[in-house]
């Protein structure tokens, strides 16, 4: 299971740091290639010498070299990693962490870091137990982190208790139970639409609305950790895309989304139709600016933009799935029951803008996703992360 996985292996001041010299080899052994980050306190219990040897690697510590000036880039590492294991963990590191102080590489390194995150904590009895450490343990859970709880015995301060650092053997079949989980959405190929569209009116206005396109993209990033192949189109968003196996392609336009989007749907496993798609455009865009002085009154004709849901909807074969959203304001059961039926959906994600905290802009929504079946469900008001989580929870099982 771990043969293959590329390992960050952060290593903090602790008594412990000479397990992790056991750890390193434990998984080197089984096949997975481990690079070391070092802060400064680890290297007072542990030699770089050591660990360099152990993992057949240049043990990383500091920003850049002193003496060739090489930067170490935090960035790149978290990329490369199929997941980071800090272990030992120690109390200050762990804060750190969980406040985001990024003062040494190892903090730089999990900040940017995108794989699954592993702390294994060491520290004596009593600094476990203090109100700051388990808040900051919580806040670590919080963000997704999983953390391998310390055992109990004789600590290096000769007191017995909880804090010493988990055994390396149970910390490596953690791993192992972790990788050997198949994941959900493992090579699902899904195609997620997000963002609002911008219909010209003439080179320098348009007709848009408020969607940030923060729902889509938290869609897509959920779906890739969750093992999917993402085809991400986005429409004019101040987004950036964090995943390196998200294709994102940008489009302006409803037309220019509709024809990205039905070229693509034939190959894929699901839709996500998270777009607000404007649904009229003008009819005659205008080439040239126009001038204020030119009229009076302003009348903008409009024309009817595809229905992508539906068009999608039309096209769908047997074992495709196509999910869509409805944002409404009022009968919002009925409505989404309505759209679900006329665009040939399987889920529909509702958001009423009468809930407070729900719909465009911010960084919550509560959604209650309705099926084919006509099953109801409601959720309580979440951040867009977590509602991208039940939605996709919700889409692995149809799938
Ligand atoms: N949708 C789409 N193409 C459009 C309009 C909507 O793909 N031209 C999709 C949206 O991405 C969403 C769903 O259809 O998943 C419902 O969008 P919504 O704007 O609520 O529905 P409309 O069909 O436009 O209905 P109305 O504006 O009348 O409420």
């Amino acid at each position: 299971m771990l043969k293959g996985k590329n390992i960050i292996l952060g290593i903090t001041g602790s008594i412990a740091a000479y397990k992790a010299a056991y750890l390193i080899r434990a998984l080197v052994k089984k096949g997975a290639e481990v690079q070391v980050v070092i802060t400064p306190a680890g290297k007072e219990f542990i030699t770089p010498l050591t660990l360099s040897t152990l993992s057949r690697k240049p043990v990383i510590s500091e920003f850049f070299s002193n003496r060739d000036g090489t930067w170490n880039s935090h960035v790149d590492l978290g990329l490369w990693a199929d997941a980071m294991l800090v272990a030992p963990a120690s109390v200050s590191t762990i804060g750190k962490m969980a406040n985001g102080i990024a003062d040494n590489m190892l903090i730089t390194t999990y900040l940017s870091c995108k794989a699954p995150v592993f702390v294994a904590p060491a520290m004596d009895l009593d600094m476990f137990a203090h109100p700051a450490t388990q808040q900051n343990i919580e806040r670590l859970r919080a963000f997704g982190n999983h953390i391998i709880e310390p055992g109990v015995g004789e600590l290096a301060s000769e007191l017995i208790g909880k804090g010493r650092m988990e055994e390396p053997e149970v910390i490596v079949k953690v791993l192992e139970d972790f990788f050997s989980v198949k994941q959900p959405l493992e090579k699902k190929r899904i195609l997620i639409t997000a963002g609002p569209t911008y219909e010209k009116i003439d080179p320098v206005r348009f007709i848009g609305n408020y969607s940030s396109g923060k729902m889509g993209f938290a869609l897509a990033e959920a779906c890739t950790r969750q093992g999917a192949e993402v085809t991400l189109v986005a429409g004019p968003v101040a987004m950036s895309v964090t995943h390196p196996f998200i294709r994102r392609i940008d489009v302006e336009s409803a037309e220019e989304m509709f024809q990205v989007a039905t070229r693509q749907f034939p190959g894929m496993d699901a839709a996500i139709l998270c777009a607000a798609v404007a649904d009229y455009r003008p009819s005659q865009p205008s080439g040239e600016k126009i001038k204020r002085e030119q009229q009076e009154e302003m009348l903008l004709k409009l024309v009817p933009n595809p229905d992508i849901a539906a068009s999608l909807g039309a096209l769908k074969q047997p074992g495709q799935l196509l999910v869509g959203f409805a944002l409404e304001t009022n009968n919002e059961l009925e409505n989404a029951r309505g759209k679900l039926q006329r665009k040939n959906l399987d889920l529909i994600v509702l958001n009423s803008l009468r809930e407070e905290g729900a719909g465009f802009q911010g960084d919550t929504n509560k959604i209650t996703l309705i099926d084919k079946e006509g099953n109801v469900t409601a959720f309580p008001l979440k951040n867009k992360q977590e509602v991208a989580g039940d939605i996709i929870n919700k889409l692995a099982t149809l799938l």
